[in-house]
């Protein structure tokens, strides 16, 4: 049905125009990593609550009409939604849509890897905190270090490129590792990329000092390899700081969001599994997409909501404010 809605840009308040978004398909996982979930999991949502892949479509479509150009799925752990790549086709398919990626935890890619990229999926990021199996069962409360290389090895076999690893270092339990982290990077070609600990998920676990700052990495790495990180210029929107090995050999990137948020060139909004549009991972306020898409609203009405909500985008987040609230769910539930 064509859109009345004049096909005007998403722009919030500040000027900031809305190019991507990330969307969470399931709100369950088979990790508890420790700064995410407690040791029970969450109280999982039923599956009439989480959107259907033709109610994801839809508003994956809606969003395409009106300036967005980047998809990610995330979850929970995407790939434990059935038959993921049935979505990432449908979803690369939308006209405007020129890159679709997944973020997972890797544990089921070994067994999907070939048909997310036979299905259209460009690109695949893997969290990773740890290389060494020990540590990584401490933060993930699971013994899976070999099945996620598995997948990773996977990914890589398929073609998906570039693999980032997402990690994410906790003082006192991973920061150690950051010299093995350099050498994934020079001697695979994964480029890590490291987020800082957020104060979001599980509520006690965040304290200010268990924090890694990017810059504390770039030091490490340049002292264990002898060699220089050179920045790269970020494009536009792109929440990561990007570095090259001056050597040229290996890449490493960082979402810093606690030491320097980036919120200023933020481009992106969020759907969570059970449908909430958010406009900010640290939003207090969601709109429910969900109770429009069933009660037969048009997708002009749905445009306009999206819009309305686009408008109240808050300038940024307030980890580094007294004032700061920590939003009710944790990042299985929104989608990190
Ligand atoms: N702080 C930083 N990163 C987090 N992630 C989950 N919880 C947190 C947190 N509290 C990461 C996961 C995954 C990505 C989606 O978000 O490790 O890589
Ligand atoms: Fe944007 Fe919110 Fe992320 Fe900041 S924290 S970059 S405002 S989405």
């Amino acid at each position: 049905m064509p859109s009345t809605v004049p096909h005007t840009p998403l722009v919030d308040s500040f000027g900031r125009t809305v190019t991507n978004v990330r969307i969470s398909v399931t709100d369950r996982c088979n990790f508890r990593c420790r700064y995410c979930m407690p040791e029970e999991g969450t109280q999982w949502l039923d599956r009439h609550e989480i959107l259907s892949y033709e109610e994801i479509a839809r508003l994956v479509r809606i969003l395409a009409q009106h300036g967005v150009r980047k998809v990610r799925l995330t979850g929970g752990e995407p790939l434990m939604r059935k038959d993921l790549h049935q979505l990432v086709r449908l979803l690369v398919s939308i006209p405007g849509i020129e890159d679709c990626a997944l973020t997972t935890n890797g544990f089921f890619l070994a067994d999907q890897a070939a048909a997310l990229k036979a299905s259209g999926l460009h690109r695949v990021n893997v969290s990773l905190d740890s290389l060494d199996p020990e540590t990584f069962m401490a933060m993930t409360r699971r013994d899976h270090y070999v099945e996620v290389w598995k997948g990773i090895e996977a990914a890589h076999a398929a073609g998906l490129r570039p693999i980032k690893i997402n990690a994410v270092l906790v003082r006192g339990v991973n920061e150690h590792e950051i010299p093995r982290f350099a050498r994934l990077a020079r001697e695979r070609g994964f480029i890590p990329r490291f987020i800082e600990f957020m104060p979001i998920g599980m509520g006690d676990g965040w304290s200010r000092d268990k924090v890694v700052a990017g810059r504390e990495v770039v030091a490490a790495m340049e002292a264990s390899t002898g060699v220089r990180l050179l920045p790269v210029e970020r494009a536009g929107g792109q929440p990561a700081d990007r570095f090259v090995f001056e050597d040229g050999i290996g890449e490493i990137g960082f979402i810093n969001s606690v030491s320097e948020p980036f919120c200023g060139n933020c481009d992106r909004v969020r759907i969570t599994s059970d449908g909430k549009f958010r406009t900010c991972l640290f939003s207090l306020q969601e709109t429910d997409l969900r109770a429009m898409l069933r009660s037969g609203q048009s997708d002009d009405t749905i445009a306009a909501a999206i819009r309305a909500a686009v408008a109240q985008k808050e300038a940024g987040h307030l980890i580094n404010d007294p004032a700061f609230v920590r939003p009710e769910r944790t990042m299985s539930q929104i989608g990190g």
